[in-house]
């Protein structure tokens, strides 16, 4: 097994820097488009730039109307302040219409290379990442790196181009205020920034580790509360809470600190630059070498030349953080990307020469008469790479028209036996072949085409119920929709629903009850077009009639879209209904310890003909109350 298998999923810790170059990839893979990203500088530019002007303008205006000049000398500057005055409210908004619609752009880009990459990637990246893990790399990270175009890379090529242009402008009436005026918005545009990403980079160092304490406290007060109480020690770790709050504030008030120091450069540099036009100013004016009108104008001017490179503190603190977004996002995309493990070596004669590309391994398959359609799994160990296996020596045949029941504690593997068998998971040893070709020869699309697998944690969209079966299947009609979630057991949910298929489900699909998303997903899955079928715990949060009636509906085959039976795998714990399986596995303690069909093992295992009879002992007094 590779280094990079075996390296859990992990980010870089907040106080860890991410790596040289980590935002540049992230960045790149936006996609950015350059003329449009160019349209965004030159339009926040002119909005700022029409500010900049308004400034001069007024300014000259206003001195040159004390000198009371014939009133037709100023009707040019009157409408240049209101083209200006108008053009900054128009040009702005127009500058946050294609701003925002370059970072749109390049989070769809991202977002959809991510969804790629992961989908075509090595399955177990993913899955070893916790749900809301994941769903915090696809959505609020790819937002902040997204972020990092309208709140970084745009303000600060404005700043660039308004403080070159402005200081142009300046040199045209007066060099030294021009030399000044530059000399200040380096200032504020590069040192102020720099201040604003150190403190705050400073604060969540700090904050970090003092958020760690403070929860790692208050779950050590809540998690061992009892024997605190007795042993008298509640005390103590309430102070040890109340340190780590105490450490937390003063680190986001040290951030606080800095980001002011910050803000007051951004201040002072524009008082710089405006006093040293004065001092420079006054004496040309004085010897003739500057009119007493341009003197206003490049005194009050720079005043108006800082509101880009004001914005820059808030820039690198955005940069900070779409940086360590970034980092997740790469951690999680390099992981996947990792070349796969050789795991299994097959037996000879048993499986096709290892090759590369899937048309190869299945044309080699075919030719060497191997069924098509099957999972054969031999002396099979599966488990989580990096980790021991937590199941091994399984020996399995999964064909179109075979039900297998898979039962056992919690813990014992069974739902890492059902990712191995679906190809998701690299066998931890052993062979596995689906349909006669090991599943890392297949492509996602070869192997989702194979088998379908549905797992507790699998998602369920913010959209109609429709789309989120169309999941499995793009061209899913209605009444195929309505079927499958008939056949799911859902047929009274759909009914009462507002607006049957159509019905949105809400954001986190939290319209659906535990049990319902079940069997929305065992619907889906029925829609998939794969011959092979494995459920996990289909019938969880069900009451016990609903669950075995569902259980043996499913292990009675459900159809296949060429109209025969499909093989399906069930997980279940519950035992009654498992007459209708084939061949029940019972696993614990890692590996499989007794097989056979329900009949067979309730005649002779007694742990199970015990659990079956506490079920049915259950169900009576359920019956009887
Ligand atoms: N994402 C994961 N990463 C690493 N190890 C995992 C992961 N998920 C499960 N495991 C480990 O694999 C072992 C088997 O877990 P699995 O979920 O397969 O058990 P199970 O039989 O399905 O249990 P249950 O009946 O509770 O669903 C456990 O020891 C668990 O800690
Ligand atoms: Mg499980």
């Amino acid at each position: 097994m590779t280094d990079a298998a075996a390296a859990p999923v992990t980010a870089p810790a907040p106080d860890e820097r991410p790596p040289r170059g980590t935002l540049r990839r992230a960045v790149r893979m936006l996609g950015l488009d350059r003329r449009r990203v160019l349209l965004a500088v030159l339009t926040g530019t002119l909005a700022l730039g029409c500010g900049v002007a308004l400034a001069a303008v007024s300014a000259w205006l206003i001195t040159r109307a004390s000198q009371m000049p014939p009133v037709l000398q100023l009707s040019i500057a009157t409408v240049a302040v209101r083209t200006f005055g108008i053009g900054r409210g128009v040009l702005r908004y127009l500058d946050r219409l294609v701003s925002h619609d370059v970072a749109l752009r390049g989070m769809t880009n991202l977002r959809t290379t991510l969804y790629g990459r992961l989908a075509a990637g090595r399955s177990e990246a993913t899955l070893r990442v916790r749900r809301g893990d994941l769903l915090a790399r696809v959505g609020a990270d790819v937002d902040a790196v997204g972020d990092v175009v309208v709140r970084g890379l745009l303000p600060a090529g404005v700043a660039l181009l308004l403080g070159a242009g402005t200081v142009a402008a300046m040199a045209f009436f007066w060099p030294p205020a021009a030399a000044a005026l530059a000399a200040c918005l380096v200032l504020a545009g590069v040192g102020a920034p720099l201040l604003a990403a150190r403190g705050a980079r400073i604060a969540e160092r700090r904050a970090a580790s003092a958020r760690a304490d403070a929860s790692a406290a208050a779950l050590t007060a809540l998690d061992d509360a009892g024997p605190l109480l007795v042993a008298g020690g509640v005390e103590r770790r309430l102070r040890e809470l109340r340190d780590a709050d105490r450490r937390l504030a003063r680190a986001v008030d040290s951030g606080a600190a800095t980001s002011a120091l910050a803000a007051g450069i951004g201040i002072l540099a524009t008082g710089l630059a405006a006093t040293a036009a004065l001092v420079t100013g006054i004496p040309a004016v004085r010897s003739g070498a500057l009119a007493p009108v341009d003197l206003a104008v490049v005194v009050l001017t720079p005043l108006a030349a800082f509101e880009a490179t004001g914005m820059l503190p808030a820039a690198a603190v955005a940069v900070q953080r779409s940086r360590a977004a970034a980092a997740r996002i790469l951690a999680l995309l390099d992981s996947a990307d990792a070349p796969a493990p050789v795991a299994s070596v097959a037996p000879e004669g048993a499986a096709p020469a290892p090759v590369a590309a899937t048309s190869e391994a299945l044309a080699a398959a075919a030719a060497a008469g191997i069924d098509d359609a099957g999972i054969q799994a031999r002396a099979l160990a599966c488990g989580w790479p990096g980790l021991s296996p937590v199941l091994r020596d399984v020996d399995l045949d999964v064909v179109p028209g075979r039900s297998v029941a898979v039962v056992g504690p919690s813990g014992a593997g069974k739902t890492t036996l059902l990712l191995t068998l679906a190809g998701l998971l690299p066998p931890a040893g052993g062979t596995l072949l689906l349909g006669g070709v090991e599943p890392a020869h297949l492509s996602p699309a070869d192997r989702a085409g194979r088998v379908v697998v549905t797992t507790e944690d699998a998602h369920v969209f913010g959209t109609t119920v429709l789309e989120n079966l169309r999941v499995a299947r793009g061209d899913v009609t209605p009444e195929e929709a309505v079927a499958a979630l008939a056949a799911a057991g859902l047929d009274g949910w759909l009914t009462a629903l507002p607006d049957g298929l159509d019905t949105l489900l809400g954001p986190d699909a939290r319209t659906v009850s535990g049990g319902e998303r079940r069997r929305l997903l065992l619907a889906r899955a029925l829609l998939a077009p794969a011959p092979l079928l494995l459920v996990d715990e289909p019938a969880e949060h069900l009451d016990p009639d609903t669950a075995d009636a569902l259980v043996t509906s499913l292990l009675a085959g459900p159809a296949a879209p060429d109209g025969g039976r499909r093989g399906v795998v069930v997980v279940t714990h519950r035992l009654t209904p498992l007459a209708a399986a084939d061949e029940v596995l019972w696993v614990e303690s890692g590996r499989i310890v007794a097989r056979g069909t329900h009949a067979e093992l309730s005649a002779g295992l007694l742990d199970y003909r015990e659990a079956v009879r506490r079920e049915r002992v259950t169900a009576d007094q359920r019956e009887r109350a």
